[in-house]
Formats: structure tokens, sequence, C-alpha cells
């Protein structure tokens, strides 16, 4: 009797552990401590989370209001999180060789499980994280918070805009079918356009004169290696910053006096409404980004073949704004306007210094400013639409409903 007793013992003692005292321990062994109640507790969290601890301890109250900031950075951050993970598991299956890359992007998409989903939530992730991007650099401009402290940060976002349409480009050659050939040969030879340096870039680029084995192996490696790298590196840095120069751009704050008035009223603790928050906003980009894979598949065309080229052939669409003007000159569409564009957006916050307007959406003392950036906004939404939707073989004019299929 007195053994059976012990097992029981032995077993309501080892059901004790399983049941409660693992889990507690795991939790605390995780977390150090029981869920933070006191606002000590709550501070803790934040500042002592790897994670979390790119955050400031508290918050104004305003910036979590969705048209502060329509959680564009942080959709921006989830959405190049989505493509490191899904881009891992297509990294599993991929070869970068002329030979075999186009039959392995079959078997993603028909064979491999859970493949074909993998394949469409990295495209349609990337085409998200394209116009995530402008979204956010455009709330950033019209609520002028590029200004004073925040210039670098504006300047570091520059550099993750051109890092973005980088990775987005180079992944575009991988699948090696007809549309990724003559989109990147077209893309590389607007590059060319460049006096002095364009021939030499685009050879730099493409490991030779054309689109081949060469060139489908340096942007395979600067797809997957050098440019996240890069982007990861200075993602951190953008996120960091945001911090340094005293969180979010604030209406009211004399920048210098921004750090003593987190501790006044109109500011709340990070933890735990702020992290919810941005939990919610995850779960929700997932959900859209999962219903959009389920329904509609990454474009696919025949394999790639050098000697018939697509007509017409088109860049990816991000580019086509710059096609359509060099379809008028080479050298303004190949040259002067991505040039001027760039050192327009890189020199802003040093040439517009007047103060005014910080955190306010379109304040009427920076209309100036406000309606050089929309016509330029402007321009560039109507070319690109010109390029997708009303381009047909040679370049002419098709108007949509003329039979013409369409964007890819
Ligand atoms: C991969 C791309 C990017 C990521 C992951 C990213 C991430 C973020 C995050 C999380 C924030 C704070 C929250 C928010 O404003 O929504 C932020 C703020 C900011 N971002 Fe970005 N960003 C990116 C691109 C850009 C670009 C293209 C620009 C501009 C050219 C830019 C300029 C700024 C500035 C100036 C702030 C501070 C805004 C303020 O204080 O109100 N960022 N970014």
């Amino acid at each position: 009797m007195k053994g059976i007793a012990d097992i029981r013992a032995k077993i309501s003692r080892a059901n004790e552990l399983m049941g409660r005292e693992l889990p507690r321990r795991f939790y605390r062994s995780v977390f150090r401590g029981n869920y933070p109640g006191t606002v000590r507790q709550q501070l803790a969290v934040v500042v002592n989370n790897l994670i979390l601890h790119v955050h400031p301890t508290r918050v104004y109250q305003r910036s979590i209001k969705a048209k502060t900031t329509f959680g564009l950075g942080l959709i921006c951050f989830y959405l190049f999180i989505i493509e490191w993970i899904t881009g891992v598991f297509l990294m599993f299956y991929y070869e970068p060789s002329t030979g075999a890359a186009y039959g392995r992007i079959l078997d993603l998409h028909y064979t491999i499980t859970f493949g074909r989903v993998m394949r469409n939530l990295h495209r349609w992730a990337a085409e998200a994280m394209v116009v995530a991007v402008v979204l956010h650099m455009c709330r950033v401009f019209y609520t002028g918070a590029y200004k004073p402290p925040r210039e670098f940060n504006w300047v570091l976002g520059v550099v993750l805009l051109l890092l973005t349409l980088a990775l987005s480009f180079t992944g575009y050659l991988l699948p090696w079918d007809q549309l990724s050939f003559w989109a990147v040969t077209v893309g590389t030879n607007i590059v060319s356009y460049a006096p002095v340096l364009g021939l030499k870039l685009r050879f730099l680029l493409l490991g030779g004169d054309t689109v081949g084995s060469d060139a489908l192996l340096r942007f395979y490696t600067l797809h997957v290696i050098a440019i996240p790298a890069l982007a990861a590196l200075i993602i951190n840095y953008h996120i960091w910053r945001v911090i340094k120069d005293g969180g979010l751009a604030h209406p009211q704050a004399s920048e210098e006096k921004a750090p003593q008035l987190q501790r006044t009223e109109g500011v709340i603790l990070t933890f735990p409404r702020v992290v919810y928050i941005e939990l919610l906003v995850f779960v929700v980009l997932m959900v859209g980004l999962l219903a959009a894979s389920l329904l509609f598949d990454a474009p696919l065309e025949e394999e790639a073949n050098p000697l018939r080229p697509s007509n017409p052939s088109k860049a990816p669409w991000y580019f086509l704004g710059l096609q359509e003007l060099v379809s008028y000159s080479a050298f303004w569409g190949g040259v002067m306007v991505p040039t001027v564009l760039t050192a327009f957006l890189l020199l802003l916050p040093y040439a517009d210094r007047r103060p005014d307007g910080v955190g306010v959406w379109f304040a009427r003392e920076r209309t100036g400013m406000i309606v050089l950036w929309t016509v330029i906004l402007i321009g560039i939404i109507v070319t690109t639409v010109i390029g997708v939707y009303l381009r047909g073989p040679n370049w002419n004019f098709y108007w949509p409903w003329q039979g013409w299929p369409g964007p890819h």
C-alpha cells in the first residue's frame, strides 16, 4: 500500500510540475517576474526586453492615434521581417543558375508543401513594402517630421527607400521567366544612360553586357545577403534614432524640451497599450497578406528566352514612370530626373530649415513645400499609371479595354 501511495505522490508532483510549476518557471526564466502590474514593472518590461527596448518607455498619447503615423513605419518594419522569414524558406529550394532557377520556381509553385503560398507571401509583401515605404515617407513629409533634430533620420530613410527598391529589383530577376528577364534588361538599360559611369555600372551589376548567368548570381547574392544585411543594420539605426531624436515629432514640443515633456500629461506608458496595438497591427497585416497570397498568385510567365523579347518589355512597375520618361528622352528619364529627385530628397531637411508645422498634417505655414511635393508625387503617379496600364506592344498607347492584358 505504501508503495502505491509513493507512486501516487510522485505522479501528483510530476503533474504539479508539468501543469503549473513548469509554465510558471518558464515564464519567470524568460520575463523575470510575474505579470507586470505596477508602473515600475511596466517600465521594466520595455527596458529589459531585447525587442521592446527599441521603444521609449513612455510615448505621447497622440502617437498611438491612427492618424498620427497610420502605423506605416511599423508596417515597413514588419514587412521587412516577413520578407526575411519567407525568403529563407524560398532559399531552401531555389538555385541561382540559369538552367535550374525556373524549374525550382515551378516546383515551389506546384509541388512543394506551402511553396506556393510562401512564394506569394514573399512577392506580395515585397510589393506592399515598396508602397508602404513611399506612404511612410509621404506621412513624414506632410507632417514636417524631417525638420530638426530629425534631418539625419530622414536621410537614413532615403537610403532605406533606395535599398527597398534595390531589394525588390534584384528579386525580380530570380524566377528567370520572360517577365523578369526582360524587366531587368530594361531596368539595367535605364542605368546605362547615366553619363560616364552608366555603362560601367551596368557591367558591374550584370557581370557582362547582357543579362545571363553572371547577372543571375550577382542579383541573387545582392538580394539574399548584401542588401538585406545593410537594410537590417540601417533599419535598426533608423528606429533607434527615433527615440534619440525625442520620440515621434510632436507639434507643441520645442525639440530641445522633448525629453522633459515626456513626464507630463498626455503621456502614457509604452507597456502594455503600445505593445498590444503593435501586435494587433501585425495580426491584421498578416491576415491581409495571407488572404492575398491564398487568392492571388505571384506572376510567372514562360522560361526566360534571350532570343525572344517580350513586347512590350516593361521594367518592374515602380520604375515604369522612369521608363515612360525614357521613351521621350533617355537623358531626362534615365539620368536627370532620378538624379535630381534623389538629390532633392537627400537635401530637403537641410534646405528647408523653417521650424514651422512640425508634427502637424498639412500645416498652413508649409503650403509652398506641400504643393511642390504633391506636384512631384502626382507626376510620379501619372507616369507610372501610363506605363503600367496604357502602354502596349511597341510602347504604343493602348486603352486597357482594347484587350491588352495589362499589368503584371
Ligand atoms: C525600410 C524602410 C523603413 C522602416 C522600416 C522605417 C521605420 C520607421 C519607424 C518604425 C518609425 C517610427 C514610427 C512611424 O513613424 O511610423 C519611423 C519614423 C521615421 N522615419 Fe522611417 N522607416 C523606413 C523608411 C523611411 C523613409 C523612406 C523615410 C524618409 C525618406 C523615413 C523617415 C523617417 C523619419 C524622419 C521618422 C521620424 C518621424 C517622426 O518623428 O514623426 N523612414 N520609421
